[in-house]
């Protein structure tokens, strides 16, 4: 007791309680903490807080005897039987001959890039080695080792991999931390967390004070997040000389990532797989016996005597005759026959989405009947695609009995639970097909795949700089991730790869993907770089390992000045630095601050949470209508998709209450799984948004004007603000434009798609998309007071610059008679503003 009063002391003289609470360490109120008491949690605070404290000879004799007690624990698992056992796995590993030479280069360098093939032990075994090095050599309670991870699940699936090898629950020696879980005990000494998590840490805790080793996985990938990441570690090496950095990389790229470390050792672990035949398109069709006549042919199905059977394979023969058609129109479009074709003529000239499933259908069809056992990972573009295959597998008949196939989807905001089943390996011969998004390419391993189809294509968010305009558009993949797609089929037996696309197509592949950095709006990352006082933005972003453009640069700290989070000089406003702690983007971070200060808070966070999560609105291809008028019922004529939603959640809300979600789920063509991560979400936000002390624990009243649609509306539009479009109703018609892109159109889900006269001057919208014209994805309507007074930086650098930040819209919409309502009523909204 004498001990927790003096960590209080000190946690009091910080005056950090609260605000750390609340933050990256254990105790907070979201995260299921480990098994732990109250002493034992404030020992770990104090440990991890005060490492200076640590040279005290209390804090040392703590120490010591915990870091013999983790050895005993250690030793104890290992000589168990099941502890033997994983242990012999783990020495079967390729990582393991590597063992010492890692070891020792970390201990003599600061810096050590480590390579080796997916699958070879990097992940799981390393910060293993090297939390077991420690804990021999009685230093284990005084280490603290950080590995991030690109992905939460990765982050997840990996830390109870490492615990059970461990043989301990999640939350002893092994945690995680990602944005909605975390598991962390005061004995975890190895954390897994996503590099975000990191990120945000490195706001409160500069220095990283406490930590031992920072392990960055998958840097191969070069996300945003790691190379930002490595410009701030670049940084802070020189300030903590005993901090151990380890990068980690599936494919061989490694002397980048040396040379930028001023000649980093680089270590390679030799890897073992399991040779894999790939089939490209031309050899599937030889292969899979496709032929347009053999598709006519009456088979088994026909013969069934029962009506119900006829009718099914009178379906399936035109399903059957609609596949082939489909192909041999697309072969034929692309003639991939001809060698001749140059290699970059044939990627435009090969054009998959004509066939749509019905390839990766038929391969997967050929799997289930003729091929030996083992899991199929089919690599497709995105969350939507795999949701409509998934559901018209389901039931197909030429997949064989349904009880003996079992289809699992897999993507990266999906919840932990489900995981487990796609890293299981079925019982009784059923067979296992993954649907998944490219991050089953590196970041998890599923053994017992035999088979993977890869369609050749993924999702990439690119930004065109010039129009300010992000596009979401799946593109072809790198060489690099055509062979590690491929590398997946051959982890416990030799595999096959039936890649969906003829061979030339594959030759004109890029090498490496684009970093991320440079092809998507940098808004988030410059509001970190300002929060983290790293100084001039555009210095700092010159110091990445492949900086970006100065006009994506110039673009993004615009954007933040317009906003408000920024003022004139790049300095961080108080809006700035309260957006920067906000788990979500900057204008949705604004969204939530100014539904707590106007006190319709419950609306704004489900539409924040909404547009952060994904659309739980569903439209199945082949139910479209049925899907969009369901919507438009939430819509009831305010033209706002954003206040459907609100009203798609509350009406789910109501019907969870009466345990009737699922059947409202199902009648509305709501996704109950989206609407569930929605849920989370907002009590997320709820807290983050009491942190910072905008609201006070009676939740009454932060959301006093909820049911005040025009507020709510009107904070919307402060939110999306400068994503604005006029509106201009014509006879038949109406025309949506924006200033950047001239003529725009809205996603036919929209409720104000199709609609024959949208009553607001405006639309705000969050998201538009460059495919061959502009799209807007979700809009509210706006009225021109509304846009005056709403639109722009609230609370920043008083009215005159808040006009002349404005100045570049004023031709484009600025009515005179409104001018002076404006310039009075701004006044008295900026004063609220300030007081709150
Ligand atoms: O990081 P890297 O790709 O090098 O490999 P890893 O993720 O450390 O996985 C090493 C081995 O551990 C894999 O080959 C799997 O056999 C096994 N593993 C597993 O059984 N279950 C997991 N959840 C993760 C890995
Ligand atoms: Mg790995």
């Amino acid at each position: 007791f004498g001990l927790l009063r003096e960590v209080d002391d000190h946690l009091k003289a910080y005056g950090q309680l609260k605000y750390r609470n609340g933050g990256f360490l254990s105790g907070n109120s979201l995260s299921k903490s480990g098994s732990s008491g109250s002493i034992a949690t404030a020992e770990g605070l104090y440990e991890q807080r005060f490492p200076l404290a640590k040279n005290s000879v209390a804090m040392e004799r703590i120490l010591r005897r915990r870091s013999l007690q983790l050895r005993e624990k250690q030793q104890d698992w290992q000589e168990s039987p099941e502890g033997q056992k994983m242990l012999e796995f783990r020495r079967s590993l390729p990582a393991h001959k590597e063992r010492e030479a890692l070891l020792n280069a970390i201990a003599q360098n600061q810096v050590v890039v480590v390579s080796g093939e997916t699958g070879c032990g990097k992940t799981t075994q390393l910060p293993q080695y090297i939390l077991e090095s420690e804990i021999e050599a009685a230093r284990g309670a005084a280490c603290s080792i950080i590995c991030t991870q690109p992905r939460r699940i990765s982050a997840i699936a990996v830390s109870e991999r490492v615990a059970a090898e461990r043989g301990e629950k999640i939350g002893e020696s092994v945690g995680y931390k990602v944005r909605l879980e975390g598991i962390k005990g005061r004995d975890t000494r190895l954390l897994f967390c996503t590099t975000g998590i990191l990120l945000r840490r490195l706001l409160l805790d500069r220095n990283l004070e406490g930590v031992t080793h920072v392990i960055v996985d998958e840097i191969h990938e070069r996300g945003m997040n790691e190379d930002f990441l490595l410009i701030v570690l670049k940084d802070l090496l020189p300030r903590r000389p005993e901090l151990r950095l380890i990068l980690m990389s599936a494919t061989l790229n490694a002397e980048l990532f040396s040379s930028y470390f001023a000649g980093a050792p680089m270590l390679h672990i030799p890897g073992f797989t399991y040779p894999v035949r790939a089939y490209f398109l031309e050899q599937i069709l030889e292969k899979t016996g496709y032929r347009l006549t053999s598709y006519n042919q009456i088979d088994d199905y026909g013969q069934e005597k029962s009506w119900k059977m006829q009718k099914q394979a009178q379906a399936l023969r035109k399903r059957k005759s609609q596949i082939a058609s489909a192909v041999e129109d697309a072969l034929e479009a692309a003639d991939f026959r001809d060698y001749s074709l140059r290699t970059q003529e044939s990627l435009s000239c090969w054009n998959p989405d004509s066939i749509g499933f019905n390839l990766i259908e038929h391969v997967l069809c050929h799997i289930a009947k003729n091929e030996r056992p083992g899991a199929v990972l089919v690599f497709m573009t995105g969350w939507d695609d795999i949701n409509s295959l998934k559901d018209q597998l389901q039931t197909h008949p030429l997949l064989g009995d349904p009880s003996r196939v079992l289809l699992l989807a897999c993507h990266g905001s999906m919840a932990s639970s489900e995981q487990r089943l796609i890293f299981d390996k079925p019982e009784g011969g059923v067979r296992k097909i993954v649907l998944a998004t490219n991050m089953a390419e590196t970041s998890i391993t599923i053994n017992d795949v035999v088979f993977v189809v890869d369609c050749g294509k993924a999702k990439e968010t690119s930004y065109d700089a010039l129009n300010n305009t992000p596009c979401l558009l799946p593109t072809w993949i790198s060489k690099a991730s055509g062979r590690q797609r491929r590398g997946r089929a051959g982890r416990v037996q030799p595999g096959e790869c039936y890649h969906l696309y003829p061979r030339c197509v594959y030759d004109a592949f890029a090498d490496y993907q684009l970093p991320e950095l440079l092809r998507t709006p940098l808004q988030s990352l410059c509001l970190q770089i300002k929060s983290l006082q790293l100084g001039s933005i555009s210095e700092f972003l010159s110091r990445a390992l492949q900086p970006p453009e100065p006009l994506s640069v110039k673009n993004a700290v615009d954007y933040l000045k317009i906003i408000g989070a920024l003022d004139e000089n790049e300095n961080l406003t108080v809006l700035g630095r309260n957006l920067s702690m906000l788990p979500v983007e900057p204008k949705l971070g604004k969204m939530l601050i100014l539904g707590a200060i106007f006190n319709c808070l419950d609306p704004i966070m489900t539409v924040v949470a909404g547009l952060s999560v994904r659309d739980p609105f569903l439209m199945p291809f082949d139910k479209k209508d049925l899907a969009e008028s369901a919507k438009a019922q939430f819509s009831s004529h305010d033209y706002s998709d954003h206040l459907a939603l609100v009203r798609a959640y509350d009406g789910w809300k109501d019907a969870e209450r009466q345990q009737s979600g699922y059947e409202y789920c199902w009648k509305n063509f709501l996704s109950a799984q989206t609407l569930k991560a929605i849920d989370s979400l907002r009590k997320q936000f709820f807290y983050l948004i009491k942190d910072t002390g905008l609201v006070g624990c009676n939740t009454e009243n932060c959301n006093k004007w909820s049911h005040d649609e025009h507020l709510v509306r009107a904070v919307i539009c402060a939110g999306l603000f400068p994503g604005i479009c006029s509106v201009m109703n014509k006879e038949k018609s109406i025309t949506l434009k924006t200033m950047e892109d001239g003529q725009v159109l809205l996603y036919s889900n929209s409720v104000n798609a199709g609609v024959p006269k949208i009553p607001y001057p405006w639309l705000v919208f969050n998201e538009k998309v460059k495919v061959n014209s502009v799209f807007l994805r979700d809009s509210t309507g706006i009225s021109d007071s509304v846009l005056l007074m709403f639109g722009g930086s609230i609370s920043s650098g008083g009215l005159d610059g808040h006009l002349k930040m404005f100045g570049g819209y004023l031709d484009f919409f600025m009515k005179p008679a409104l001018a002076y309502m404006y310039l009075s009523l701004k006044r008295e909204i900026d004063e609220l503003v300030q007081k709150k």
